[in-house]
């Protein structure tokens, strides 16, 4: 059980507990289940933010004040590709305590990876013969360039759950095919455990909060507004069609420099393909993804499409004009 320190008004702050291995982690979830308390989960990879600051918030919100808010701190070796930046990924478990500590975290789970391998991983590699087939969505978008990552991602997080079984986890937005996964994987394979899905933070300057921010230099770092500029582009002529919205986006885009584009696509919420037509105002995700040196960052806005009937089409130029 967490130590109480401090109330203040609708919240307390809490010093939360580290549990290192499974057996810790089941002592202290079973006093908290056995008093009937909700457990709201955030799986995290550490180097935490005010990203992950806010699911922490969004799976208190969930469970109430009387609820357990659980994190894991997991860097998981199977979502990487060999070559990838596992080594370089940021360890920071003492200032990540204190983050979870501010967001009146209750249990910390961060395990070395035989707790949650004991059969063994590599980067992108276990010799556990189970793992979570991840189906069709994951060889597109971020699956197309990193063909292993989402059976990496759905496998740790099916053991994250079997070990913490929570009533309810909380995604960020950030990682939108990620969540989108995960969550078809708690409903396909009957977890049990609602999947909350939390908007994406952003700096000041518009830039997606992310724990690989930190490795890009002062000059990257500048560069790296061009993503969510290019978003903001495409939603600002949205109403006119898929088309349109497209065209401001790379017009956008081509005043980038040392941007390496992956994708740019539009999806709806679920990820299936937009169609051509839309009879009216539907409501999409626009993904972008791109190298910045040997960084490579991603990012996506939900966007309202206006319709693209032919009618809608031939009259965006004459109304973009007369706009105030
Ligand atoms: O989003 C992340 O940080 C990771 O992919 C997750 C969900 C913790 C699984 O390792």
């Amino acid at each position: 059980m967490s130590i109480q320190t401090q109330d203040r008004v609708g919240t307390t702050a809490r010093t939360p507990v580290l549990a290192r291995n499974r057996v810790e982690l089941a002592e202290l979830l079973a006093g908290a289940r056995a008093a009937g308390a909700r457990v709201g989960y955030v799986p995290t990879m550490g180097a935490l933010h005010e990203g992950h600051a806010s699911l922490m918030a969004e799976a208190r919100r969930q469970v109430g004040d009387d609820g357990q808010v659980v994190i894991s701190i997991f860097v998981n070796p199977l979502q990487f590709a060999p070559g990838e930046d596992l080594d370089r990924y940021p360890r920071t478990l003492d200032a990540d305590l204190e983050v979870a500590a501010s967001q009146g975290v209750d249990i910390v789970f961060a395990p070395d990876a035989d707790e949650v391998y004991p059969g063994g991983v590599r980067a992108g590699e276990t010799d556990e013969a189970i793992t979570v087939d991840p189906g069709p969505l994951a060889t597109e978008l971020e699956g197309a360039v990193r063909p292993t990552h989402f059976r990496g991602v759905l496998t740790v997080v099916a053991k994250l759950f079997g070990l913490v079984r929570p009533d309810v986890a909380v995604f960020g937005e950030k990682d939108y095919q990620q969540l989108v996964l995960v969550r078809q994987m708690a409903e396909n394979l009957c977890t049990g455990v609602e999947v909350v899905g939390a908007e994406t933070v952003r700096e000041p300057d518009g830039i997606a909060m992310s724990s690989r921010n930190r490795n890009l230099s002062p000059e990257l770092r500048r560069r790296a507004t061009m993503l969510s500029q290019t978003l903001r582009a495409a939603d600002g002529s949205a109403r006119w069609g898929m088309d349109v919205a497209l065209e401001s986006a790379r017009a956008e885009l081509r005043q980038a420099h040392g941007v390496d584009l992956d994708y740019l696509e539009f999806r709806l919420p679920d990820l299936s393909p937009v169609p051509e037509e839309l009879h009216e105002e539907t409501e999409v995700r626009l993904l972008i993804a791109a190298r910045l040196g040997d960084t490579r960052l991603i990012d996506n806005m939900p966007l309202i499409l206006g319709a693209t009937r032919p009618a809608a089409r031939a009259a965006t130029p004459a109304a973009t004009e007369g706009d105030s």
